[in-house]
């Protein structure tokens, strides 16, 4: 070993450490300028973000706002929104300038009310820089028990609500050749899991629109990311919808346990800065059960049917 490192001194006319000590510092360098490059700086950029009075969407308040970004918060209640700004007004940053958050209030499973709040949207600050499509409701239940009418409801406000939102603001973005897209998934957008037909149905079409949307605005100079994050520590269980239409209102030990929405928002903004286009954030297992199913489909089914049985037989005790 000694006598082939001196013999690679002699040929490179210097020391073998120092030569590989220096390409890593070059390869470093680069891979830091490449990234600076590509850093999108979210100072006085106009953001938008729905369901922005609770979970994830709040930590994106709190983190996009501390960014020095102009927020403009969503949701169906004033009092809950007006609440985040008046945190938020009260965050002080120390050399990043900060801006009071405008809100706008509607629902975004009622599709001809988006026209009108994408219209007021955009008259905060006559444009938008990124967009956030975060709002969801979730579902918890047995298809043979489930009105199709839930069905369709769940995928009112996780579908066609951003589809609506994000194309009511688009030909502005177009107009201006500049822009980002982004919307929440869920690992759940990647694959179903029992009993969460509505819930993953509305989460695979997004990603499906969006991956889409993505390839088409493109030459615009637009920018889509698509997030799919595993179980995030929210009201989201709590907050989910029933086969009769019922709130489940139940904490999962799932959502408990999740991520801190912290954590999840904070790689919401590093997405969003070095525009990366597909980001699953989720832990070891889920991640391989997504390869599992692309790769080997057959078994991911039969790990499926036997997680549906025990799930079920949980449910009859
Ligand atoms: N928590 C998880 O485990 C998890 C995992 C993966 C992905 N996600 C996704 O993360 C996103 C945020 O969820 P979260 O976990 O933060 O849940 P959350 O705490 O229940 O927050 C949901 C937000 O969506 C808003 N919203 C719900 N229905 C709406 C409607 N019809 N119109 C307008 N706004 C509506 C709610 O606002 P108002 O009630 O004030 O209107 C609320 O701010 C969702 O898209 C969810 O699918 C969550
Ligand atoms: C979650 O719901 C509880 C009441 O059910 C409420 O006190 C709490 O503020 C909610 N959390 C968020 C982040 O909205
Ligand atoms: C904001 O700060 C004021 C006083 O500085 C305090 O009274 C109020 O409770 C704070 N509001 C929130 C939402 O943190
Ligand atoms: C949707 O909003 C419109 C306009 O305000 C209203 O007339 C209609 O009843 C709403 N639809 C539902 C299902 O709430």
């Amino acid at each position: 070993m000694g006598l082939i490192l001196r013999h690679m001194e002699r040929v490179f006319g210097l020391g073998v450490v120092p030569l590989a000590a220096g390409t890593v510092g070059l390869l470093i360098l680069l891979k830091m300028i490449q990234r600076l490059r590509h850093k999108q700086d979210l100072q006085d950029k106009v953001v938008v973000i729905t369901g922005a009075s609770s979970g994830l969407g709040k930590e994106c308040a709190r983190v996009f706002h501390a960014a020095g970004a102009r927020l403009i918060l969503c949701g169906r209640e004033q009092k809950r929104l007006q609440e985040v700004v008046e945190e938020l007004r009260n965050q002080s940053s120390g050399k990043i300038q900060t801006y009071s958050p405008c809100t706008v209030t509607f629902d975004l499973s009622n599709t001809s009310l988006v026209s009108s709040a994408a219209e007021e949207i955009l008259k905060c600050h006559g444009h938008v820089d990124v967009l956030i499509n975060n709002a969801g409701i979730s579902y918890r239940g047995n298809i043979l028990d489930t009105h199709v009418s839930v069905q369709r409801d769940v995928m009112e406000t996780n579908y066609f609500g951003p589809v609506a939102l994000t194309q009511a603001i688009l030909p502005s973005m177009v107009d201006r050749r500049s822009g980002h897209i982004v919307v929440i998934s869920s690992v759940q957008g990647k694959i179903s899991i029992p009993y969460r037909s509505a819930y993953s149905a509305s989460k695979h079409a997004t990603q499906a629109y969006f991956d889409c949307l993505r390839a088409e605005v493109g030459r615009f100079g637009l920018q889509v990311s698509v997030i799919s994050p595993g179980y995030i520590r929210t009201n989201l269980s709590i907050n989910a919808v029933t086969g009769d239409g019922s709130k489940y209102g139940v904490m999962d030990k799932t959502t408990a346990k999740g991520s801190d929405p912290v954590d999840v928002a904070r790689a919401v903004l590093k997405a969003v800065c070095h525009q990366q286009k597909d980001v699953v954030l989720a832990g070891l297992l889920p991640t391989a059960a997504i390869y599992l199913r692309a790769l080997w489909p057959a078994l991911y089914f039969r790990l499926m049917g036997s997680r549906a049985i025990k799930e079920q037989r949980v449910k009859e005790e």
